[in-house]
């Protein structure tokens, strides 16, 4: 698909699995500069090879909960390219603990990954875009932080709450330097995190389904294709949104 971003350089967090693969996937043929990064560093050079063919691939490992690797990969990036113009920050791992197990070890692997990681990324990625005075920058949230959800955690929802906080807190304060900041509000996507960390069950399948005006669960194309719409000119004017894609379960 032409998303009207050809040359324009675009880092992915979490691009080895789930919603990340597949941006990285709908931008093989793009024209883009892609910088893919991701913990798992096997699952991110399969990936690499793929989009390697279509257009030019930087691939970096990257535990988005570090300062110093974000620092580092984002500088490594804006060295090979000059610039960095979108950001799509999937990374992310879910914690499906009940109330009265949740720990404090879970609840800060969580929140380190989900929330702090989302700061320390668009931190560093920020950083670059005020130089060039224009820049993109899309995070995820998640639907759990609107309503709870039946297959996280009280520590995930908390997580993604504050990643909707974080995105609005830095449309307002990054917005006089050329950078938009949004995120995506995805509902029940069948990514790895859902089938293997969760194990979602078919009754879960079917409750969501039924109360879904589309029909449907989401697809990974379908999260990633608004996520790089909102990289676009298309959406040049959206600032601080905070985007449902979930066939309309938000409103039942
Ligand atoms: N799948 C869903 O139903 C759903 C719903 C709402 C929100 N989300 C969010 O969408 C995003 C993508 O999730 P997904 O469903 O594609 O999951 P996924 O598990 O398929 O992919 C997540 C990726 O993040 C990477 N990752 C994990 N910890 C990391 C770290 N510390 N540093 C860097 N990378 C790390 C993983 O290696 C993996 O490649 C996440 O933020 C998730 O919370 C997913």
């Amino acid at each position: 698909m032409d998303f009207g971003l050809k040359d324009n350089v675009i880092l992915i967090t979490g691009a080895a699995s789930g919603i990340g693969q597949a941006a990285a996937r709908l931008l093989k043929t793009s024209g883009a500069k892609l910088v893919l990064t991701d913990i798992n560093a096997d699952a991110l050079s399969a990936i690499a090879r793929e989009t390697a063919a279509g257009v030019e691939t930087l691939e970096l490992q990257l535990d988005v909960s570090s300062a110093d690797q974000t620092k580092s990969v984002v500088a490594t990036a804006a060295d090979k390219f000059g610039r960095i113009d979108g950001l799509l920050h999937f990374a992310g791992v879910i914690d499906a603990h009940s109330i009265e197990d949740t720990t404090v070890a879970h609840w800060n692997r969580v929140i380190n990954i989900n929330l702090l990681g989302t700061f320390l990324t668009a931190q560093a990625v920020a950083a670059v875009m005020r130089r060039q005075r224009r820049g993109r920058i899309v995070l995820t949230a998640s639907d759990s932080a609107r309503k709870g959800a039946s297959i996280s955690g009280p520590a995930y929802a908390a997580s993604k709450g504050g990643v909707i906080a974080l995105t609005r807190d830095l449309a307002m304060k990054l917005g006089s330097s050329g950078i938009a900041v949004n995120a995506i509000c995805p509902g029940i996507v069948l990514t790895p995190m859902v089938t293997r960390d969760v194990g979602i069950g078919q009754a879960v399948v079917d409750e969501v389904i039924s109360r879904t005006p589309l029909g449907r669960l989401g697809q990974p194309d379908d999260m990633a294709n608004v996520a790089i719409m909102l990289l676009t000119d298309a959406a040049k004017f959206v600032n601080g949104e905070i985007v449902e894609v979930n066939g309309g379960f938000f409103f039942d």
